[in-house]
């Protein structure tokens, strides 16, 4: 819902009401100023959150300042534009050629033209966007103009009808005479005054094999940010980061989280004035990014979501779960519940032909598993990973007859198919290199860094998208394949195009990112029946814009599952169980050497979508008993599990019985709380551990029975007192508890 009302000044003051949250912000002497996002409030104008202090001879004021203390840096602004009196992390920089300002300057006014309202959501471009009907959202869009530029700027705000989630996005168009460069453009800035408690920002850093781990740190005057500079989304650091108060908790408290739906390099920053006003913004990283604008031209930058929550983090993140569900993730398999798959990369890495993935195949096919995913190595000379990127011709010698044979083996056994690609990448030693060498992004003058002994395609070229189009087509369409892991194993350096000149080199990544975006469109339409999984070395690519192309992305290359608890948890924050990969692999773990049993892997990796990753020819018979009975669990808690609503319950670092990093706990509720499903892990034991576990999201009068005991409780028993949990426990063992609603 979106009111407008009339301030004192006759201008417009803008309330969107998106579920139970409302953001307000006000035309102001023709600025527009941020007064309030947070969980619902009723008064239409509330003009008094508008702060008037009085500052010191140091701050400038515009020339047609309003009112005597009024001034663009301390003022609580929507769109801070670069040098006209904001000193603060501005939103947009603008570097003009000419036209009516001096040639080379780059400050920018902006005041208010006009807005619009629309209902549902526009579509403004083809970049990975929320979407919702005219049932589902209403978007607010107010133009602003720079008059001596003449700049013109459009701000999009969508409000979700039944979700507390806000959408922002900014568009820049150059209306003036003559060229200029977008040097910064974020998707969304607020400023929040009287935060009040202590404020800290609650983010996800990681590594390779370590992604998405939960951290939170105090604010301080100035700049705390995270941010990547990869050319890619990263495992360093998620695109997302929640500003809360220090007193913040899973249940209680506010939290603002902030996702940005973009895969390069990107910015989330919460700078703190000296007047305790915290700026909030997220947008394209701009150490490497210069736009140049045509007269007529428009930039539009990714799309920005709020996800707003007064009752603590873990509602934060429900909210964010349900709009990447079902307004972000799209195609046949959105609502679905996933084949359970084996995948061959533990099993065999580089080693497999025919022969070895149809004795896999046979086993699965034995244990109830759905489908074969055949990893790296099946086509060139990719016998290790030093070459044949690019080279998407089957090797004969491990595939005899090619793939055809091979998929009629195992849809002869009842399972379905899946491939792996790495369509973005070169290996220096490949065929395709030899006939391309200027289709590897790159400096001319100067040699290329090498990850993973391979180099980048440029795709920000048509030529190389459409002969990547071409290519994947030509496999896809060889063999039935249902199933495809799109993988990404390196990041950008030296990024230069041999196809642009040279004022259009500062939008190279940008374009890398455009480019992806284009062919996953252009695959994932020609191939609708396909299921597409992201995976990039792991999740160093589990973004949001990655989902609106897959509907899962493979978590992390770490699947031991002590690891997972911080890994699965952490991706929890902002991205639902249905879009998270997680597999049983062999113990002890490949990556951490860890022995963990085979019970506590398959509790873990019922976190998400399920699968295996280990060579099920070695397993034991008793293992695969055990296979069988997770199997014919995950199939009846699928539908929980992908739709139902996660409460993080420990995470691995809280403090359990006065010990901190002993446990972790989560539950799965279905949306009419008739059913749930507990997990309980113990990281580390200790003598007479005494656990009460208090639940979340029940019915409080509900009756609720635990389906292997055949205990009853009510809901607020279990929410209030808790579930006795308390025996002896080893390291690493776990349990699941289902929980059926029966009065
Ligand atoms: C990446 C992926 C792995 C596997 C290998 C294959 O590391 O994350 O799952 O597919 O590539 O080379």
């Amino acid at each position: 819902m979106i009111k407008i009302t009339e301030s004192q000044n006759r201008e417009p003051v803008f309330h969107l009401q998106a579920g139970d949250a409302s953001y307000i912000f006000a035309v102001f002497h023709g600025f527009l100023l941020h007064l309030y996002c947070g969980p619902a409030i009723s008064d239409d104008d509330p003009e008094y959150l508008l702060v008037r202090v009085n500052h010191d001879s140091v701050v400038p004021r515009p020339a047609d300042t309003p009112e005597s203390w009024f001034s663009p840096d301390i003022a609580p602004q929507e769109c801070p534009v670069w040098g006209t009196g904001d000193y603060r992390p501005s939103a947009l920089k603008l570097r003009y050629d000419g036209g009516c300002v001096t040639p080379g300057s780059s400050a920018t006014a902006l005041r208010y033209v006009s807005h619009e309202i629309v209902k549902g959501k526009p579509v403004i471009d083809r970049q990975p966007a929320v979407y919702a009907d005219e049932n589902e959202a209403d978007t607010l869009i107010v133009t602003a103009r720079d008059p001596s530029a003449g700049v013109t700027v459009r701000l999009y705000y969508t409000a979700m009808r039944d979700l507390p989630v806000f959408i922002r996005r900014t568009a820049a168009e150059n209306t003036s005479t003559a060229p200029l460069t977008v040097e910064r453009i974020f998707s969304a800035s607020l400023d929040f005054t009287g935060w009040g408690e202590r404020a800290e920002l609650l983010h996800l850093w990681g590594t390779w094999g370590r992604e998405r781990h939960m951290e939170r740190t105090p604010l301080c005057h100035g700049s705390v940010s995270v941010s990547s500079r990869r050319g890619a989304s990263s495992h360093h650091h998620n695109p997302f980061a929640a500003l809360v108060s220090e007193k913040t908790t899973e249940t209680y408290g506010p939290a603002v989280g902030l996702s940005l739906v973009y895969s390069g390099n990107f910015e989330i920053a919460a700078d703190t004035d000296p007047f305790g006003s915290v700026r909030f913004m997220a947008g394209i990283e701009p150490t490497d990014f210069a736009w140049r604008l045509e007269p007529g031209e428009t930039f539009v930058s990714p799309e920005a979501v709020l996800s707003v929550s007064g009752e603590g983090v873990g509602k934060m993140s429900r909210a964010f779960h349900r709009l990447y569900r079902e307004h972000l993730c799209r195609g046949e398999w959105r609502d679905r519940e996933r084949p359970i798959l084996v995948n061959n990369w533990e099993a065999t890495y580089f080693r497999f032909d025919s022969d070895k993935l149809a004795a896999i195949a046979k086993d699965a096919a034995d244990c109830g598993i759905e489908m074969l995913v055949m990893d790296d190595g099946w086509f060139g000379e990719r016998n290790d990973d030093r070459s044949s990127l690019g080279d998407l011709f089957v090797n004969e010698e491990k595939l005899p007859g090619g793939l055809k044979p091979l998929t009629e083996r195992i849809r002869a056994l009842g399972l379905k198919f899946g491939i792996w690609f790495e369509p973005e990448m070169i290996s220096p030693r490949s065929k395709l290199y030899e006939a391309h060498p200027d289709w590897a992004l790159g400096t001319a003058g100067r040699p290329l860094s090498v990850a993973r002994s391979q180099y980048v395609l440029d795709m920000t070229r048509a030529d190389v998208r459409d002969w990547l189009f071409e290519t994947i087509a030509g496999v896809l369409s060889s063999a039935d394949i249902d199933y495809v892991k799109w993988d990404f194993n390196r990041n950008l350096t030296e990024a230069a195009s041999a196809a642009l000149p040279p004022e259009r080199q500062g939008e190279i990544l940008h374009r890398y990112v455009l480019g992806v975006y284009e062919l996953l469109d252009r695959i994932t339409a020609a191939f609708p029946h396909v299921l597409f999984e992201g995976c990039s070395s792991g999740g160093g690519r589990f973004d949001p814009a990655m989902l609106y192309y897959f509907p899962q992305f493979w978590t992390s290359d770490d699947t031991d599952a002590m690891e997972r608890l911080d890994i699965q948890l952490g991706t929890s924050f902002v991205y639902p169980a249905s879009a998270m990969s997680c597999h049983v692999s062999a113990s002890p773990n490949h990556q951490t050497g860890r022995e963990t049993s085979f019970v506590t892997r398959g509790h873990v990796a019922m976190g998400g979508a399920f699968g295996y990753e280990l060579d099920l020819t070695k397993l034991t018979p008793e293992e695969k008993d055990l296979i069988r009975r997770q199997v014919a669990e995950y199939k009846r808690f699928a539908p929980l599990v992908t739709r139902g609503d996660l409460y993080r319950l420990i995470l691995p670092g809280d403090t359990m019985n006065g010990r901190a990093g002993c446990c972790a706990a989560w539950m799965y509720v279905s949306p009419d709380k008739t059913e749930a499903l507990v997990t309980f892990v113990v990281i580390r034991t200790t003598v007479h551990p005494v656990y009460f576990l208090r639940l979340e999201g029940l019915d409080p009068a509900g009756l609720y029975e635990d389906e292997a005991s055949g205990v009853r409780y009510r809901g607020d028993t279990l929410m209030r007192a808790g579930l006795n949990l308390t025996k002896t426990w080893r390291d690493g063992e776990s349990v699941m508890i289902h929980l059926l609603r029966v009065g």
